[in-house]
């Protein structure tokens, strides 16, 4: 079983203090911080860019989980990997060429992950996965924190478990969108080893974050 991890998604924090709740998420036990990025265009909603991420690198020394919720995504890669990212997501239907991308991100000595919509099939990124090290497996649909766990994406991450295990590929599995206390051990059980979550991680408990994170692990 690969080592549980957990990346709080920053969609949720405090915008106007992103800093700090950066340093918090990190004192409260995060893994990595998700950091979602949307455009207005792949997604209906506006977040953050690199001068934002490239502000906020000095806050931490936790990996920068980059979710490039954005099209196009190739000729914005350069940018993301010198503002700070240390892995970088992005969605299949958002390049015009899905291994020109990935050969882009590990240009910049960056790790390359993949991200599936709920609606969008595994077969699209099946012949890339040995080369990746983070499938990204969306259990809402990207645009928005505090939606609803879309519960048929379990088959989904069980499936790409399977295919992991029986060729011995070393990415993890990311599930983000929806995560709470009383769906995420099915998903950790489905097979996935790292857990996005906002909502969950920044409201429960009256916002306790290091108790959050550590009940997020416990399976
Ligand atoms: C969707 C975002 C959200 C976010 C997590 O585009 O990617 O899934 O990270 O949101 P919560 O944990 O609030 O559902
Ligand atoms: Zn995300």
């Amino acid at each position: 079983m690969k080592k549980i991890k957990i990346s709080p998604s920053i969609l949720s924090a405090d915008f106007s203090q992103l800093g700090k709740e950066i340093e918090n998420l990190e004192k409260g036990g995060a893994d990595m911080i998700h950091v979602d990025v949307m455009d207005g265009h792949f997604v209906p909603n506006l977040t953050i860019g690199p001068p934002v991420i490239k502000a906020l690198r000095k806050y931490t020394s936790l990996p920068f989980d980059v979710h490039l919720m954005i099209d196009p995504v190739h000729k914005y890669i350069k940018d993301y990997a010198e503002s700070g990212a240390d892995i970088i997501t992005i969605h299949p239907e958002a390049t015009k060429s899905l291994q020109g991308s990935i050969d882009e991100i590990k240009k910049y000595r960056k790790k390359v992950g993949l991200s599936l919509n709920p609606d969008t099939k595994i077969e699209i990124i099946e012949q890339y996965l040995e080369q990746v090290d983070l499938v990204l497996i969306m259990s809402v649909f990207p645009g928005f924190g505090g939606q609803k766990f879309i519960k048929d994406v379990l088959n989904k991450i069980e499936k790409i478990n399977e295919i992991r295990n029986k060729k011995n590929f070393e990415f993890d599995i990311e599930v983000d969108g929806g995560i709470n206390f009383s769906n995420f051990r099915d998903v950790l059980k489905a097979g996935a080893n790292v857990l996005v979550s906002g909502t969950t991680i920044f409201r429960e408990n009256n916002g306790d974050i290091k108790k959050n994170i550590n009940f997020l692990k416990s399976i």
